[in-house]
């Protein structure tokens, strides 16, 4: 059975373009791999928290002793096990002040544990994430390519690249702002591909 974690990160809700493609993709995971079995985590709706000194502890390498840390570190591994349990990762990648929403920036400090998704070794670091693929459907206003403003996508396969996970195909719906026919047709590219992605044979 493949198991598919979502996460959507958009403050549109219905209205947004990752949260309509992302709609896309599990509608054609269920036509295709009609098994799978999906976890979504709506970091929306259902925000992790941001770290702070009273939490930092607790999603550190040191055993959480207070109430803060212990709670973060319990939430940091039900995330991290998620996370790992996970043949894809598909995240809905909305841009926002040319990067990522915080509310998805709050879910990677959450599972990027040294001991746990990474570790440093004499040679550097490595990551422990080595099962999983990954899927990022990202949409933005302007059109970037892979310009010198893109920290959006960058970002994104960066951390994933950190923590072992370099398979990873990325669609992106650009230039939605640029008119509504602009956006129409890049939205729809993006569900053709979008598509394209689910009939390839689950991992
Ligand atoms: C707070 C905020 C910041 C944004 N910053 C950018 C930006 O820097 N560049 C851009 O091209 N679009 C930007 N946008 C537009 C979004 O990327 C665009 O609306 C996209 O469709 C969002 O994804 P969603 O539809 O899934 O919510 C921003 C939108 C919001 C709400």
């Amino acid at each position: 059975m493949t198991n598919i974690l979502v996460i959507r990160s958009s403050a549109n809700a219905e209205r947004s373009v990752t949260n309509q493609l992302i709609d896309g993709y599990l509608a054609q995971v269920a036509a295709h791999h009609p098994g799978a079995k999906i976890t979504e985590r709506n970091l929306d709706s259902d925000p992790v928290p941001h770290v702070t000194s009273a939490t930092l502890a607790g999603i550190g390498r040191a055993d959480p002793d207070t109430p803060h840390t212990q709670s973060a570190r319990a939430l940091s591994d039900l995330l991290i096990g998620e996370l790992v349990a996970a043949d894809i990762l598909v995240i809905g990648l909305p841009m926002y002040n040319f990067g990522m929403p915080s509310t998805l920036k709050s879910w990677f400090d959450y599972t990027l544990r040294a001991g746990a998704t990474f570790q440093y070794t004499a040679t550097g670091p490595e990551g422990l994430v080595k099962n999983t693929r990954a899927v990022i459907i990202a949409a933005r206003a302007g059109a970037y390519g892979e310009g010198a403003a893109e920290f959006q996508v960058a970002h994104v396969r960066t951390l994933l690249n950190f923590i072992g996970i370099t398979n990873i195909e990325i669609v992106i719906a650009e230039g939605l702002a640029f008119g509504e026919e602009a956006a129409a047709s890049a939205i729809a590219a993006a569900h053709g591909a979008v598509g394209q992605l689910v009939k390839v044979p689950a991992a």
